[in-house]
């Protein structure tokens, strides 16, 4: 078919910010490639693909050179990219900030060699030369909207502007582009709630609009449309983490540094045992942590500091065999730290600082010596560098529980059956 030939050709491309990304910047990333994919999607890495990947040599049927500029008549090698000149001159006349002086290449009628465009067949008329890609990565210019530009090309497939200063919310239009298939805003100013045309967008495989201010609902149906990626993180996205997480198709999807509020549902983790990094941090989540956390087989990041989770921490974490990095810090836990987690033998930075914990056992003391374990700020009496004793009373005052109290000393990877997630199956204290 036609269109998969188109998609060949410009394949997909990951790519992150050049901004400081740094893990306390992320993420939920589901996909046993997931340390692989951060290393390999630098920006830097992005370019140089997207040379290869965009570069006119791929174009098999190059566009004759532009004919020579008459006066007021501009002649353009195909129909399609007559029709788009105005767009595109149109949306310059909106740019309010350009300092690597990209928008100076954007003039006449040899669209194809503007900095940032790429042209291609599209997959309707493989004689016809058309405006397939555009990439605005790391280009710095400012505009007020992208509405009127991006919803305007019609036969548009990769649309990459990260780390620009593109503002005000994404055109409900956008849903009418038969060939959009990836969409990276990250990294911009735009704002309003979740921009809906992208739900039923069939076609869409990239969705990148992490680093923007975006508020409100994420709606749910987006984890179960066919993406490969999702990057919401650092917005202001206030939603409970839907139920159907469980049923998502998505390889690569990152949700930190939101306002994400409720509980973390039970389906997830069964969901993801490929998961090598589990980030959720920085959101507003509540609750106990479900022992379904212990199917996260794969993980070597779980990172769930700076929520407001309560209860205990569940045995079942120490079936995360793989993990080197576990942080609860500045939550509200309590109880005593399972020894069981501190024998994980890749463990390597275990932050419980700022809960409620009141008791350690000799295992979990030697991790604390060896600077492995973070206790500071917590209820455990002969410990220094705790909470105040009104502190930990008051704390304390309000009675605890959570659902299924049972489930704290079931242990997956352990049970009969490996793995079986049966409640009834699982030991009662
Ligand atoms: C395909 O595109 C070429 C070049 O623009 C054009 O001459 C031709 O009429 C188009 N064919 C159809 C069927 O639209
Ligand atoms: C989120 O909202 C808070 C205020 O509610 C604001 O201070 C913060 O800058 C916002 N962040 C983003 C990324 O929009
Ligand atoms: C351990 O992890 C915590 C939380 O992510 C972080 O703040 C701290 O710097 C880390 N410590 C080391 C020694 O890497």
């Amino acid at each position: 078919m036609s269109t998969l030939l188109y998609v060949i050709l410009t394949s997909l491309i990951v790519s992150t910010l050049a901004i400081n990304t740094n893990r306390e910047t992320l993420e939920f990333l589901i996909g046993n490639r997931g340390r692989g994919l951060k290393k390999g999607c630098s920006s830097e890495n992005h370019r140089k693909h997207g040379a290869t990947q965009c570069s006119k040599s791929v174009v098999p049927e190059a566009p004759p050179p532009a004919p020579p500029l008459k006066k007021e008549l501009l002649l353009f090698a195909d129909q399609r990219l007559a029709l788009v000149y105005s767009i595109i001159q149109k949306f310059k006349s909106t740019i309010t900030s350009d300092p690597f002086g990209v928008t100076k290449t954007w003039v006449g009628s040899d669209i194809c060699n503007y900095k940032g465009f790429f042209c291609d067949s599209p997959p309707d008329n493989k004689s016809a030369t058309t405006v397939a890609s555009i990439d605005f990565n790391g280009f710095q210019l400012a505009a007020p909207t992208l509405d009127g530009f991006l919803d305007q090309l019609p036969d548009v497939a990769l649309f990459h502007a990260n780390s620009n200063n593109f503002a005000g919310t994404i055109s409900p239009n956008i849903a009418k582009l038969p060939y959009l298939y990836e969409i990276d805003i990250s990294n911009n100013l735009f704002s309003g709630s979740f921009p809906a045309a992208v739900l039923g967008m069939n076609g869409l495989t990239f969705l990148d609009i992490r680093f923007n201010f975006f508020t409100g609902a994420v709606p749910p149906q987006i984890f179960t449309q066919n993406l490969d990626v999702l990057f919401l993180n650092n917005n202001n996205f206030t939603t409970r983490l839907p139920d159907n997480l469980g049923s998502t198709h998505i390889l690569y999807l990152t949700l930190a540094n939101n306002k994400f509020i409720g509980p973390i549902p039970s389906g997830i983790f069964k969901a993801f045992s490929s998961l090598s990094e589990v980030l959720l941090l920085n959101n507003q989540l509540t609750g106990c942590l479900p022992y379904e956390v212990g199917l996260l087989k794969e993980a070597i990041v779980f990172d769930a500091g700076n929520n407001k989770l309560t209860g205990p921490l569940p045995i079942a974490l120490s079936c995360l065999e793989k993990v080197e990095q576990l942080n609860f810090a500045g939550n509200q836990l309590f109880g005593m730290v399972p020894e069981m987690v501190c024998e994980l033998k890749n463990l390597m930075n275990f932050s419980l600082s700022n809960n409620y914990f009141t008791a350690a056992g000799p295992l979990c003391r030697i991790l604390i010596e060896k600077g492995v374990l973070d206790v500071t700020n917590n209820c455990i009496p002969d410990l220094p560098f705790q909470r105040s004793v009104v502190e930990c009373s008051d704390f304390f005052a309000h009675p605890k529980s959570c659902p299924q109290m049972w489930s704290y000393t079931f242990i997956p990877c352990k049970s009969f059956g490996s793995g079986s997630m049966i409640p009834g199956m699982a030991p009662s204290p």
